[in-house]
């Protein structure tokens, strides 16, 4: 099907909607620029190591909001899907992910909506990191708009789990034998221990 013809006569809002989301991206890839530059600036060292970021493909939307039975428009996406936007925060210690966190909550170019810590709350996955539902402040020519995005920060380690266990997930198509999946729960604890030692190795660092 082509894709004017999916959107039908909400073609010309679907397009506005996707270049707010891509605004956002822009805005938040900037200002964390900006703050990382500042935290090196002032003190040598930035909690952020890298950052991701991207767009939901309009495939994966269908798929969700026909998973969660919204209807298919503008509208429903704006309100629902909180994930078009997304932004990934990296960092190398454990610490660093809540050092963020503050930063970000004193920001007035951004709200808060949800805090999800699935790092105090690890998914039966075995899953960590933190994850923010916000809406950013992006201004246009004639007005301001917040726009939803998903923040997500998780450590180094995290970071290799969740990238692997993603890529072997999708190879066994979700279906992955249940020893394996215990495997990947004790892969799950044992980067945990990992940022656990890192986090004790700095401090006891930092002390001398
Ligand atoms: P979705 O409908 O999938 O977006 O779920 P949700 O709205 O409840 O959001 P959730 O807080 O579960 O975060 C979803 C995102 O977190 C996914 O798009 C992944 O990037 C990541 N994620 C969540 N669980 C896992 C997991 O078990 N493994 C991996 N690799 N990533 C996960
Ligand atoms: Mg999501």
């Amino acid at each position: 099907m082509e894709i004017e013809e999916f959107f039908g006569d909400q073609f010309h809002q679907w397009r506005e909607c996707f270049r707010y989301y891509e605004m956002a991206i822009t805005e938040l890839e900037s200002d964390l620029g900006i703050i990382d530059l500042d935290w090196q600036t002032r003190l040598g060292y930035s909690p952020i190591e890298h950052v991701k970021t991207r767009m939901k493909t309009l495939p994966s939307i269908v798929r969700k909001m026909k998973r969660k039975e919204l209807p298919l428009d503008v509208e429903s996406l704006w309100e629902n899907v909180h994930d078009v936007a997304g932004i990934r925060i990296v960092t190398s210690f454990r610490d660093d992910i809540y050092a963020i966190l503050r930063h970000l909550e004193t920001r007035d170019d951004l709200k808060i909506e949800v805090v999800k810590d699935y790092i105090e709350h690890p998914k039966p996955s075995g899953y960590r990191s933190l994850h923010l539902i916000v809406k950013t402040k992006v201004y246009l020519a004639e007005r301001i708009i917040w726009v939803p995005a998903e923040i997500q920060i998780r450590t180094l380690a995290m970071d290799f789990w969740a990238a692997t266990e993603h890529k072997l997930q999708y190879k066994y198509q979700h279906d992955v034998p249940s020893e394996s999946r215990e495997e990947l729960i004790e892969a799950a604890r044992m980067a945990d221990a990992l940022d656990t030692q890192m986090g004790r190795i700095r401090h006891e660092i930092l002390k001398t």
